[in-house]
Protein backbone atom coordinates (compact mmCIF):
# COMPACT_ATOMS: atom_id res chain seq x y z
CA UNK A 1 0.00 0.00 0.00
CA UNK A 2 2.46 2.47 0.88
CA UNK A 3 4.79 1.76 -1.93
CA UNK A 4 1.56 2.17 -4.26
CA UNK A 5 0.40 5.55 -2.54
CA UNK A 6 4.10 6.98 -3.41
CA UNK A 7 3.86 6.12 -6.83
CA UNK A 8 0.02 7.34 -7.47
CA UNK A 9 0.80 10.45 -9.22
CA UNK A 10 -3.18 11.31 -8.20
CA UNK A 11 -1.91 10.28 -4.43
CA UNK A 12 1.45 12.68 -4.94
CA UNK A 13 -0.49 15.61 -6.65
CA UNK A 14 -2.48 15.91 -3.31
CA UNK A 15 0.64 15.41 -0.74
CA UNK A 16 2.01 18.44 -2.67
CA UNK A 17 -1.38 19.97 -2.74
CA UNK A 18 -1.17 19.77 1.10
CA UNK A 19 2.51 20.40 1.74
CA UNK A 20 1.86 23.83 -0.42
CA UNK A 21 -1.10 24.47 1.84
CA UNK A 22 0.45 24.03 5.01
CA UNK A 23 3.40 26.13 3.60
CA UNK A 24 1.24 29.08 2.91
CA UNK A 25 -0.44 28.58 5.73
CA UNK A 26 3.18 28.84 7.63
CA UNK A 27 3.96 32.26 5.46
CA UNK A 28 0.82 34.06 6.25
CA UNK A 29 -0.07 32.94 9.95
CA UNK A 30 0.39 35.89 12.08
CA UNK A 31 3.84 35.15 13.26
CA UNK A 32 6.38 37.78 15.29
CA UNK A 33 6.01 39.87 12.11
CA UNK A 34 2.88 41.86 13.54
CA UNK A 35 2.91 43.19 17.21
CA UNK A 36 0.01 45.59 16.72
CA UNK A 37 -1.72 46.09 20.35
CA UNK A 38 -4.21 43.78 21.66
CA UNK A 39 -6.58 43.22 24.55
CA UNK A 40 -9.72 44.84 25.61
CA UNK A 41 -10.58 48.68 24.38
CA UNK A 42 -10.33 49.57 28.52
CA UNK A 43 -6.81 48.94 29.30
CA UNK A 44 -5.57 51.47 27.13
CA UNK A 45 -9.03 53.77 26.22
CA UNK A 46 -11.30 55.41 28.29
CA UNK A 47 -14.99 56.62 26.85
CA UNK A 48 -15.44 60.03 29.22
CA UNK A 49 -12.49 59.72 31.20
CA UNK A 50 -14.64 59.31 33.86
CA UNK A 51 -16.01 56.07 36.09
CA UNK A 52 -18.38 56.41 39.25
CA UNK A 53 -17.80 60.20 38.99
CA UNK A 54 -14.33 60.00 38.65
CA UNK A 55 -11.48 60.63 36.34
CA UNK A 56 -10.17 56.94 35.71
CA UNK A 57 -6.51 56.82 37.25
CA UNK A 58 -3.88 57.06 34.35
CA UNK A 59 -1.04 55.27 33.98
CA UNK A 60 2.54 56.82 34.78
CA UNK A 61 5.11 57.16 37.43
CA UNK A 62 3.46 58.64 40.83
CA UNK A 63 4.23 62.21 41.18
CA UNK A 64 6.04 62.60 37.84
CA UNK A 65 4.90 65.66 35.48
CA UNK A 66 3.37 62.87 32.89
CA UNK A 67 0.96 60.91 35.28
CA UNK A 68 -1.76 63.53 34.60
CA UNK A 69 -5.37 62.99 34.96
CA UNK A 70 -6.75 63.28 31.44
CA UNK A 71 -8.32 63.89 29.30
CA UNK A 72 -5.90 62.20 26.87
CA UNK A 73 -6.11 62.39 22.70
CA UNK A 74 -7.32 59.22 21.20
CA UNK A 75 -9.70 58.71 24.37
CA UNK A 76 -5.84 57.32 26.30
CA UNK A 77 -5.45 56.64 29.52
CA UNK A 78 -2.12 58.26 29.28
CA UNK A 79 0.49 60.25 27.51
CA UNK A 80 3.38 58.51 26.21
CA UNK A 81 5.12 58.55 29.42
CA UNK A 82 2.31 57.54 30.62
CA UNK A 83 2.34 54.42 29.44
CA UNK A 84 6.18 53.83 28.47
CA UNK A 85 7.21 55.54 31.72
CA UNK A 86 5.63 53.81 34.48
CA UNK A 87 8.42 54.38 36.34
CA UNK A 88 8.55 51.17 37.35
CA UNK A 89 10.98 47.93 37.95
CA UNK A 90 10.85 46.45 34.74
CA UNK A 91 12.02 47.73 31.27
CA UNK A 92 8.97 46.08 29.64
CA UNK A 93 5.34 46.43 31.43
CA UNK A 94 2.05 44.29 30.38
CA UNK A 95 -0.95 45.78 30.39
CA UNK A 96 -3.33 42.89 29.29
CA UNK A 97 -2.07 40.67 26.65
CA UNK A 98 -0.10 43.78 25.75
CA UNK A 99 3.58 44.35 26.25
CA UNK A 100 5.01 48.25 26.94
CA UNK A 101 8.44 49.09 25.79
CA UNK A 102 9.58 51.29 29.00
CA UNK A 103 11.56 54.16 28.26
CA UNK A 104 11.85 55.42 32.07
CA UNK A 105 12.39 52.87 34.78
CA UNK A 106 14.43 51.29 37.10
CA UNK A 107 15.67 48.43 35.76
CA UNK A 108 19.38 47.92 35.79
CA UNK A 109 19.73 47.13 32.30
CA UNK A 110 18.30 49.23 29.26
CA UNK A 111 16.01 49.30 26.07
CA UNK A 112 18.36 49.74 23.11
CA UNK A 113 17.20 52.98 23.57
CA UNK A 114 18.50 53.87 26.86
CA UNK A 115 16.53 55.22 30.24
CA UNK A 116 15.31 59.16 30.14
CA UNK A 117 16.25 58.26 34.00
CA UNK A 118 19.48 58.99 33.80
CA UNK A 119 19.09 62.67 33.19
CA UNK A 120 17.37 62.84 36.80
CA UNK A 121 20.24 60.53 38.16
CA UNK A 122 22.96 61.88 36.57
CA UNK A 123 22.72 64.92 34.82
CA UNK A 124 21.37 67.14 31.55
CA UNK A 125 24.13 66.29 29.48
CA UNK A 126 23.02 62.11 29.88
CA UNK A 127 19.90 62.38 27.35
CA UNK A 128 17.24 64.38 25.24
CA UNK A 129 15.46 66.45 28.05
CA UNK A 130 12.39 66.23 26.29
CA UNK A 131 9.40 68.73 27.27
CA UNK A 132 7.21 65.81 28.68
CA UNK A 133 10.56 65.23 31.58
CA UNK A 134 9.33 68.96 32.86
CA UNK A 135 13.21 69.81 33.25
CA UNK A 136 14.57 71.83 30.43
CA UNK A 137 18.40 71.06 29.92
CA UNK A 138 20.28 73.13 31.91
CA UNK A 139 23.42 73.81 29.27
CA UNK A 140 22.09 73.72 25.81
CA UNK A 141 19.26 75.89 24.77
CA UNK A 142 18.99 74.27 21.18
CA UNK A 143 20.24 71.32 19.14
CA UNK A 144 24.14 70.99 18.71
CA UNK A 145 24.78 71.28 15.49
CA UNK A 146 21.61 72.42 13.48
CA UNK A 147 21.99 74.19 10.39
CA UNK A 148 21.47 77.89 10.80
CA UNK A 149 20.19 77.93 7.66
CA UNK A 150 16.70 79.40 7.64
CA UNK A 151 16.85 79.45 11.59
CA UNK A 152 17.28 75.96 11.78
CA UNK A 153 18.89 76.26 14.89
CA UNK A 154 16.25 78.06 16.88
CA UNK A 155 13.26 75.70 16.02
CA UNK A 156 13.50 72.49 17.88
CA UNK A 157 15.21 73.81 21.61
CA UNK A 158 15.46 72.05 24.79
CA UNK A 159 11.96 73.86 25.60
CA UNK A 160 10.07 72.38 22.77
CA UNK A 161 11.69 69.29 22.01
CA UNK A 162 8.66 66.26 22.45
CA UNK A 163 8.52 62.82 22.08
CA UNK A 164 6.54 63.10 18.95
CA UNK A 165 5.14 65.49 16.53
CA UNK A 166 6.34 69.13 14.98
CA UNK A 167 9.34 69.42 17.57
CA UNK A 168 9.51 65.44 18.13
CA UNK A 169 11.05 62.28 16.81
CA UNK A 170 8.39 60.08 16.56
CA UNK A 171 5.64 60.27 14.11
CA UNK A 172 5.16 62.82 12.12
CA UNK A 173 7.04 65.83 12.45
CA UNK A 174 5.04 68.94 10.84
CA UNK A 175 2.95 71.72 12.56
CA UNK A 176 -0.97 70.28 11.84
CA UNK A 177 0.59 67.22 13.37
CA UNK A 178 0.34 68.66 16.42
CA UNK A 179 2.42 67.16 19.60
CA UNK A 180 2.08 64.20 20.98
CA UNK A 181 -0.14 61.05 20.02
CA UNK A 182 -2.47 63.28 17.10
CA UNK A 183 0.97 62.34 15.20
CA UNK A 184 1.46 58.63 15.60
CA UNK A 185 -2.21 58.52 14.68
CA UNK A 186 -2.92 55.07 13.50
CA UNK A 187 0.43 53.85 14.42
CA UNK A 188 0.23 51.81 17.37
CA UNK A 189 -2.96 49.42 15.67
CA UNK A 190 -0.92 49.21 12.75
CA UNK A 191 2.19 48.60 13.71
CA UNK A 192 4.68 46.58 11.77
CA UNK A 193 7.45 44.29 13.15
CA UNK A 194 10.57 43.01 12.10
CA UNK A 195 12.30 43.77 8.93
CA UNK A 196 10.95 47.01 7.87
CA UNK A 197 12.59 48.25 4.06
CA UNK A 198 9.42 50.36 2.91
CA UNK A 199 9.12 53.24 5.75
CA UNK A 200 6.57 55.20 3.97
CA UNK A 201 4.05 55.66 7.22
CA UNK A 202 4.92 55.77 10.91
CA UNK A 203 3.75 52.17 11.25
CA UNK A 204 5.78 50.79 9.23
CA UNK A 205 9.00 52.32 9.93
CA UNK A 206 11.83 51.91 12.37
CA UNK A 207 10.36 52.00 16.09
CA UNK A 208 7.65 54.98 14.67
CA UNK A 209 10.40 56.73 13.39
CA UNK A 210 8.59 57.60 9.72
CA UNK A 211 11.08 57.09 7.22
CA UNK A 212 13.62 55.28 8.83
CA UNK A 213 14.19 51.64 7.66
CA UNK A 214 15.85 49.00 10.35
CA UNK A 215 15.56 45.54 12.08
CA UNK A 216 13.54 45.44 14.82
CA UNK A 217 15.27 42.66 16.69
CA UNK A 218 12.91 39.75 15.80
CA UNK A 219 13.60 37.43 18.44
CA UNK A 220 11.50 35.03 19.97
CA UNK A 221 12.24 35.92 23.47
CA UNK A 222 9.72 38.44 24.72
CA UNK A 223 12.11 39.43 27.11
CA UNK A 224 14.90 40.29 24.80
CA UNK A 225 12.44 42.91 22.54
CA UNK A 226 13.01 46.38 21.66
CA UNK A 227 16.93 45.67 23.41
CA UNK A 228 20.60 45.18 21.79
CA UNK A 229 21.18 42.03 23.97
CA UNK A 230 24.45 40.73 21.77
CA UNK A 231 25.51 39.47 18.84
CA UNK A 232 22.84 36.95 17.86
CA UNK A 233 20.08 39.03 19.61
CA UNK A 234 20.09 43.15 18.22
CA UNK A 235 18.34 45.57 16.23
CA UNK A 236 19.89 46.43 12.87
CA UNK A 237 20.12 49.65 11.75
CA UNK A 238 20.14 51.06 8.42
CA UNK A 239 23.02 52.97 6.75
CA UNK A 240 24.55 54.58 3.48
CA UNK A 241 27.80 54.37 2.03
CA UNK A 242 27.66 58.33 2.10
CA UNK A 243 25.85 61.12 3.63
CA UNK A 244 24.57 63.84 1.55
CA UNK A 245 24.54 67.36 1.54
CA UNK A 246 22.21 68.73 3.35
CA UNK A 247 20.25 72.30 2.79
CA UNK A 248 17.52 73.69 1.29
CA UNK A 249 18.45 74.70 -2.44
CA UNK A 250 20.42 74.08 -5.45
CA UNK A 251 21.60 70.20 -5.23
CA UNK A 252 21.31 69.55 -1.37
CA UNK A 253 18.78 67.59 0.34
CA UNK A 254 16.15 68.78 2.07
CA UNK A 255 14.43 66.95 5.02
CA UNK A 256 11.23 67.80 4.04
CA UNK A 257 9.41 65.25 2.39
CA UNK A 258 5.89 64.53 2.04
CA UNK A 259 4.44 66.90 4.32
CA UNK A 260 6.79 65.65 7.07
CA UNK A 261 10.41 66.51 8.77
CA UNK A 262 12.30 62.53 7.86
CA UNK A 263 15.41 61.31 7.29
CA UNK A 264 16.44 61.98 3.53
CA UNK A 265 18.24 58.88 2.81
CA UNK A 266 16.20 56.40 5.65
CA UNK A 267 19.10 56.06 7.54
CA UNK A 268 19.42 56.20 11.18
CA UNK A 269 21.82 58.76 11.18
CA UNK A 270 20.03 61.19 8.46
CA UNK A 271 17.44 60.80 11.26
CA UNK A 272 19.59 62.62 13.26
CA UNK A 273 21.02 64.48 10.99
CA UNK A 274 17.69 66.08 10.54
CA UNK A 275 18.15 68.15 14.09
CA UNK A 276 21.86 67.46 14.07
CA UNK A 277 22.57 68.06 10.36
CA UNK A 278 26.08 69.77 10.42
CA UNK A 279 27.72 66.68 12.40
CA UNK A 280 26.99 64.69 9.51
CA UNK A 281 26.42 66.60 6.39
CA UNK A 282 29.38 66.36 3.67
CA UNK A 283 30.60 69.70 3.38
CA UNK A 284 29.03 71.08 0.50
CA UNK A 285 29.71 73.88 -1.88
CA UNK A 286 27.65 76.58 -0.74
CA UNK A 287 28.68 75.55 2.88
CA UNK A 288 30.81 77.48 5.09
CA UNK A 289 34.40 75.08 5.49
CA UNK A 290 33.85 74.51 9.00
CA UNK A 291 30.28 72.80 8.54
CA UNK A 292 29.97 68.87 7.93
CA UNK A 293 32.24 66.03 8.21
CA UNK A 294 34.59 67.12 5.34
CA UNK A 295 33.71 67.27 1.79
CA UNK A 296 34.67 63.56 0.79
CA UNK A 297 33.83 60.01 2.53
CA UNK A 298 38.08 59.61 2.58
CA UNK A 299 40.17 60.51 5.68
CA UNK A 300 40.74 62.94 6.68
CA UNK A 301 37.62 64.32 8.30
CA UNK A 302 37.02 67.09 10.09
CA UNK A 303 34.19 65.46 12.03
CA UNK A 304 33.59 61.62 12.90
CA UNK A 305 31.88 60.46 9.52
CA UNK A 306 28.79 58.51 10.10
CA UNK A 307 26.78 56.95 6.90
CA UNK A 308 30.46 55.57 5.87
CA UNK A 309 31.43 52.11 5.22
CA UNK A 310 34.14 50.92 7.95
CA UNK A 311 37.22 49.76 5.59
CA UNK A 312 38.19 46.41 4.84
CA UNK A 313 41.64 47.40 5.49
CA UNK A 314 43.94 47.81 8.79
CA UNK A 315 42.79 48.42 12.12
CA UNK A 316 39.39 48.53 10.60
CA UNK A 317 39.50 44.99 8.79
CA UNK A 318 36.73 42.60 9.10
CA UNK A 319 39.27 40.20 10.30
CA UNK A 320 40.12 42.19 13.46
CA UNK A 321 36.25 43.21 14.34
CA UNK A 322 33.01 41.32 16.28
CA UNK A 323 29.93 42.89 16.24
CA UNK A 324 29.35 44.38 19.92
CA UNK A 325 26.15 45.06 20.85
CA UNK A 326 27.73 47.91 22.50
CA UNK A 327 28.91 50.00 19.79
CA UNK A 328 26.40 48.57 17.26
CA UNK A 329 27.14 48.96 13.35
CA UNK A 330 24.99 49.91 10.58
CA UNK A 331 24.43 47.82 7.12
CA UNK A 332 23.59 49.00 3.64
CA UNK A 333 21.09 46.57 3.48
CA UNK A 334 18.23 45.91 6.34
CA UNK A 335 18.46 42.03 6.70
CA UNK A 336 15.70 40.05 7.84
CA UNK A 337 17.13 38.66 11.00
CA UNK A 338 19.94 39.91 12.60
CA UNK A 339 23.93 39.67 11.33
CA UNK A 340 26.01 37.99 14.01
CA UNK A 341 29.55 39.33 13.00
CA UNK A 342 30.92 42.10 11.38
CA UNK A 343 30.89 42.32 7.54
CA UNK A 344 32.45 44.48 4.91
CA UNK A 345 29.38 46.17 4.02
CA UNK A 346 28.78 48.17 8.31
CA UNK A 347 28.79 51.19 8.79
CA UNK A 348 29.42 53.58 11.64
CA UNK A 349 26.56 55.55 12.31
CA UNK A 350 25.49 57.92 15.23
CA UNK A 351 24.19 54.88 16.93
CA UNK A 352 27.61 53.36 17.22
CA UNK A 353 28.59 55.81 19.90
CA UNK A 354 25.67 57.48 21.32
CA UNK A 355 22.22 56.32 22.96
CA UNK A 356 18.72 57.58 21.60
CA UNK A 357 17.11 58.60 24.38
CA UNK A 358 19.59 58.84 27.88
CA UNK A 359 22.60 57.23 28.88
CA UNK A 360 24.54 56.27 31.93
CA UNK A 361 27.35 58.71 30.96
CA UNK A 362 27.69 62.16 29.56
CA UNK A 363 27.04 63.25 25.67
CA UNK A 364 24.62 60.39 25.88
CA UNK A 365 27.35 58.22 24.82
CA UNK A 366 27.33 54.26 25.22
CA UNK A 367 30.09 54.16 27.49
CA UNK A 368 32.95 56.32 29.74
CA UNK A 369 34.60 58.12 26.94
CA UNK A 370 37.28 59.81 27.76
CA UNK A 371 37.39 57.90 30.87
CA UNK A 372 38.19 54.35 29.69
CA UNK A 373 39.23 55.15 26.29
CA UNK A 374 43.15 55.41 26.97
CA UNK A 375 45.64 55.39 23.56
CA UNK A 376 47.84 52.29 24.19
CA UNK A 377 46.45 51.45 27.18
CA UNK A 378 45.92 47.82 26.63
CA UNK A 379 42.99 47.52 28.73
CA UNK A 380 39.86 47.91 27.49
CA UNK A 381 40.64 45.97 23.72
CA UNK A 382 37.28 45.50 22.04
CA UNK A 383 35.14 48.28 23.68
CA UNK A 384 33.83 51.45 23.15
CA UNK A 385 36.17 53.19 20.41
CA UNK A 386 38.29 49.64 20.03
CA UNK A 387 35.32 48.09 18.55
CA UNK A 388 36.64 49.45 15.22
CA UNK A 389 39.72 51.37 16.10
CA UNK A 390 40.92 47.59 17.13
CA UNK A 391 44.95 48.69 17.58
CA UNK A 392 44.79 52.35 19.19
CA UNK A 393 44.73 50.97 22.94
CA UNK A 394 47.16 48.28 22.17
CA UNK A 395 50.73 49.43 23.88
C1 LIG B 1 -2.60 48.18 24.60
C2 LIG B 1 -3.22 49.46 24.40
C3 LIG B 1 -4.41 49.61 23.48
C4 LIG B 1 -5.52 48.81 23.39
C5 LIG B 1 -5.80 47.53 24.15
C6 LIG B 1 -6.40 49.43 22.44
N1 LIG B 1 -5.83 50.56 21.94
FE1 LIG B 1 -6.67 51.86 20.59
N2 LIG B 1 -4.98 52.99 20.66
C7 LIG B 1 -3.90 52.80 21.51
C8 LIG B 1 -2.96 53.88 21.35
C9 LIG B 1 -1.66 54.04 22.08
C10 LIG B 1 -3.51 54.77 20.39
C11 LIG B 1 -3.03 56.14 19.97
C12 LIG B 1 -1.79 56.19 19.16
C13 LIG B 1 -1.92 55.65 17.77
O1 LIG B 1 -2.93 55.88 17.08
O2 LIG B 1 -0.94 55.00 17.36
C14 LIG B 1 -4.77 54.16 19.97
C15 LIG B 1 -5.61 54.71 19.00
C16 LIG B 1 -6.88 54.25 18.68
C17 LIG B 1 -7.74 54.83 17.69
C18 LIG B 1 -7.42 56.03 16.81
C19 LIG B 1 -6.33 55.71 15.78
C20 LIG B 1 -6.64 54.53 14.90
O3 LIG B 1 -5.83 53.59 14.88
O4 LIG B 1 -7.69 54.48 14.27
C21 LIG B 1 -8.88 54.10 17.70
C22 LIG B 1 -10.11 54.34 16.85
C23 LIG B 1 -8.74 53.05 18.69
N3 LIG B 1 -7.48 53.17 19.25
C24 LIG B 1 -9.69 52.10 19.01
C25 LIG B 1 -9.49 51.01 19.84
C26 LIG B 1 -10.48 49.99 20.11
C27 LIG B 1 -11.87 49.98 19.52
C28 LIG B 1 -9.90 49.11 20.98
C29 LIG B 1 -10.48 47.81 21.53
C30 LIG B 1 -11.00 46.88 20.52
C31 LIG B 1 -8.57 49.57 21.24
N4 LIG B 1 -8.36 50.72 20.55
C32 LIG B 1 -7.65 48.93 22.07
C33 LIG B 1 -3.72 51.75 22.37
C34 LIG B 1 -4.62 50.71 22.55
C1 LIG C 1 -2.22 53.54 26.19
C2 LIG C 1 -0.82 53.23 26.24
C3 LIG C 1 0.09 53.84 25.20
C4 LIG C 1 0.26 55.17 24.92
C5 LIG C 1 -0.50 56.36 25.47
C6 LIG C 1 1.33 55.25 23.97
N1 LIG C 1 1.80 54.00 23.67
FE1 LIG C 1 3.37 53.55 22.45
N2 LIG C 1 3.05 51.56 22.75
C7 LIG C 1 2.07 51.03 23.55
C8 LIG C 1 2.11 49.59 23.42
C9 LIG C 1 1.19 48.61 24.11
C10 LIG C 1 3.17 49.30 22.52
C11 LIG C 1 3.65 47.92 22.07
C12 LIG C 1 2.99 47.57 20.80
C13 LIG C 1 3.75 46.52 20.09
O1 LIG C 1 4.07 45.47 20.67
O2 LIG C 1 4.05 46.74 18.92
C14 LIG C 1 3.74 50.56 22.14
C15 LIG C 1 4.83 50.68 21.28
C16 LIG C 1 5.46 51.88 20.99
C17 LIG C 1 6.68 52.01 20.24
C18 LIG C 1 7.51 50.86 19.69
C19 LIG C 1 7.02 50.51 18.32
C20 LIG C 1 7.85 49.42 17.71
O3 LIG C 1 8.02 49.48 16.51
O4 LIG C 1 8.34 48.54 18.41
C21 LIG C 1 6.95 53.33 20.14
C22 LIG C 1 8.15 53.96 19.45
C23 LIG C 1 5.91 54.04 20.83
N3 LIG C 1 5.00 53.13 21.32
C24 LIG C 1 5.85 55.40 20.96
C25 LIG C 1 4.82 56.09 21.58
C26 LIG C 1 4.72 57.54 21.63
C27 LIG C 1 5.74 58.50 21.04
C28 LIG C 1 3.58 57.84 22.30
C29 LIG C 1 2.97 59.20 22.56
C30 LIG C 1 2.78 60.04 21.37
C31 LIG C 1 2.98 56.57 22.69
N4 LIG C 1 3.75 55.53 22.22
C32 LIG C 1 1.82 56.44 23.45
C33 LIG C 1 1.19 51.72 24.36
C34 LIG C 1 1.05 53.11 24.39
C1 LIG D 1 13.84 66.70 16.76
C2 LIG D 1 15.21 67.13 16.84
C3 LIG D 1 16.26 66.15 17.30
C4 LIG D 1 16.55 64.91 16.77
C5 LIG D 1 15.85 64.20 15.63
C6 LIG D 1 17.70 64.43 17.48
N1 LIG D 1 18.09 65.33 18.43
FE1 LIG D 1 19.72 65.22 19.63
N2 LIG D 1 19.21 66.99 20.52
C7 LIG D 1 18.15 67.79 20.17
C8 LIG D 1 18.08 68.94 21.07
C9 LIG D 1 17.04 70.05 21.01
C10 LIG D 1 19.15 68.80 21.98
C11 LIG D 1 19.52 69.74 23.12
C12 LIG D 1 18.62 69.57 24.32
C13 LIG D 1 18.97 68.39 25.18
O1 LIG D 1 20.11 67.89 25.15
O2 LIG D 1 18.11 67.97 25.93
C14 LIG D 1 19.84 67.57 21.61
C15 LIG D 1 20.96 67.07 22.26
C16 LIG D 1 21.68 65.95 21.85
C17 LIG D 1 22.89 65.48 22.47
C18 LIG D 1 23.59 66.13 23.65
C19 LIG D 1 22.92 65.77 24.94
C20 LIG D 1 23.32 66.69 26.06
O3 LIG D 1 22.42 67.10 26.80
O4 LIG D 1 24.50 67.02 26.19
C21 LIG D 1 23.29 64.35 21.81
C22 LIG D 1 24.50 63.50 22.09
C23 LIG D 1 22.31 64.11 20.77
N3 LIG D 1 21.35 65.09 20.82
C24 LIG D 1 22.35 63.04 19.90
C25 LIG D 1 21.33 62.69 19.03
C26 LIG D 1 21.27 61.46 18.28
C27 LIG D 1 22.30 60.36 18.34
C28 LIG D 1 20.14 61.51 17.54
C29 LIG D 1 19.57 60.43 16.64
C30 LIG D 1 19.31 59.15 17.27
C31 LIG D 1 19.48 62.77 17.82
N4 LIG D 1 20.23 63.46 18.73
C32 LIG D 1 18.30 63.20 17.24
C33 LIG D 1 17.28 67.56 19.13
C34 LIG D 1 17.23 66.41 18.35
C1 LIG E 1 31.53 51.81 14.54
C2 LIG E 1 32.94 51.98 14.32
C3 LIG E 1 33.65 53.15 14.98
C4 LIG E 1 33.60 53.51 16.31
C5 LIG E 1 32.81 52.86 17.44
C6 LIG E 1 34.48 54.63 16.43
N1 LIG E 1 35.04 54.93 15.23
FE1 LIG E 1 36.35 56.43 14.84
N2 LIG E 1 36.35 55.96 12.88
C7 LIG E 1 35.68 54.91 12.31
C8 LIG E 1 35.90 54.91 10.88
C9 LIG E 1 35.34 53.90 9.88
C10 LIG E 1 36.73 56.02 10.60
C11 LIG E 1 37.26 56.44 9.24
C12 LIG E 1 38.53 55.69 8.95
C13 LIG E 1 39.02 55.94 7.55
O1 LIG E 1 38.23 55.84 6.61
O2 LIG E 1 40.22 56.21 7.40
C14 LIG E 1 37.01 56.63 11.88
C15 LIG E 1 37.84 57.72 12.04
C16 LIG E 1 38.24 58.22 13.26
C17 LIG E 1 39.26 59.21 13.45
C18 LIG E 1 40.14 59.80 12.36
C19 LIG E 1 39.43 60.72 11.45
C20 LIG E 1 40.24 60.97 10.20
O3 LIG E 1 40.30 62.12 9.78
O4 LIG E 1 40.81 60.02 9.64
C21 LIG E 1 39.36 59.44 14.81
C22 LIG E 1 40.31 60.40 15.51
C23 LIG E 1 38.39 58.61 15.45
N3 LIG E 1 37.73 57.87 14.48
C24 LIG E 1 38.18 58.55 16.81
C25 LIG E 1 37.22 57.76 17.44
C26 LIG E 1 36.94 57.80 18.85
C27 LIG E 1 37.65 58.65 19.88
C28 LIG E 1 35.96 56.91 19.07
C29 LIG E 1 35.24 56.61 20.37
C30 LIG E 1 34.59 57.77 20.99
C31 LIG E 1 35.64 56.30 17.79
N4 LIG E 1 36.41 56.86 16.83
C32 LIG E 1 34.70 55.30 17.62
C33 LIG E 1 34.89 54.00 12.97
C34 LIG E 1 34.56 54.04 14.31
C1 LIG F 1 32.72 57.91 17.08
C2 LIG F 1 31.71 58.12 18.06
C3 LIG F 1 30.65 59.13 17.74
C4 LIG F 1 29.81 59.13 16.65
C5 LIG F 1 29.76 58.14 15.50
C6 LIG F 1 28.94 60.27 16.83
N1 LIG F 1 29.25 60.93 17.98
FE1 LIG F 1 28.33 62.55 18.75
N2 LIG F 1 29.70 62.68 20.24
C7 LIG F 1 30.72 61.79 20.44
C8 LIG F 1 31.59 62.29 21.49
C9 LIG F 1 32.81 61.59 22.03
C10 LIG F 1 31.03 63.52 21.92
C11 LIG F 1 31.63 64.48 22.98
C12 LIG F 1 32.08 65.79 22.34
C13 LIG F 1 33.25 65.64 21.42
O1 LIG F 1 34.14 64.79 21.63
O2 LIG F 1 33.29 66.39 20.42
C14 LIG F 1 29.83 63.70 21.14
C15 LIG F 1 28.96 64.77 21.30
C16 LIG F 1 27.77 64.92 20.59
C17 LIG F 1 26.79 65.96 20.82
C18 LIG F 1 26.85 67.03 21.92
C19 LIG F 1 27.60 68.23 21.47
C20 LIG F 1 27.55 69.33 22.51
O3 LIG F 1 27.72 70.50 22.11
O4 LIG F 1 27.35 69.04 23.70
C21 LIG F 1 25.81 65.79 19.90
C22 LIG F 1 24.58 66.63 19.73
C23 LIG F 1 26.17 64.65 19.09
N3 LIG F 1 27.36 64.15 19.54
C24 LIG F 1 25.41 64.18 18.07
C25 LIG F 1 25.83 63.20 17.16
C26 LIG F 1 25.13 62.86 15.95
C27 LIG F 1 23.84 63.47 15.50
C28 LIG F 1 25.85 61.89 15.34
C29 LIG F 1 25.59 61.24 13.99
C30 LIG F 1 25.43 62.16 12.87
C31 LIG F 1 26.99 61.60 16.19
N4 LIG F 1 26.94 62.42 17.27
C32 LIG F 1 27.93 60.61 15.93
C33 LIG F 1 30.93 60.62 19.75
C34 LIG F 1 30.31 60.28 18.56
Amino acid sequence: MLKNQRTNPEKVVEFLGTFALVFLLILFLPGNSSAKVTGVCSNCHTMHNMQGGSALSNYGADGKPWKGTGPNPALLRGTCLGCHGMGEASKIKTIGSSQIPQVYHTDAADLASGNFRYIETGADDRGHNVVELGNADGVLDGAPGAINQFSHDVCVTDSNLTCAGENGCHGKRVLDAGGGLPALKGAHHGNVDGQLNTADSVSNSYRFLLGVKGLENPTAVATEKWQNVNATSHNEYYGATTPQVLGCSGGETTCHIGGSVQSPNNTISGFCATCHGLFHTLTGAGMDSWEGIGSSTSSPFQRHPTDIVIKDSDEYAVANRTYKAQAPVGRTTVPASAITTATANDVVTCLSCHAAHASNYPDMLRWNYPGDMVAGGGGADGTGCFTCHTEKDNP
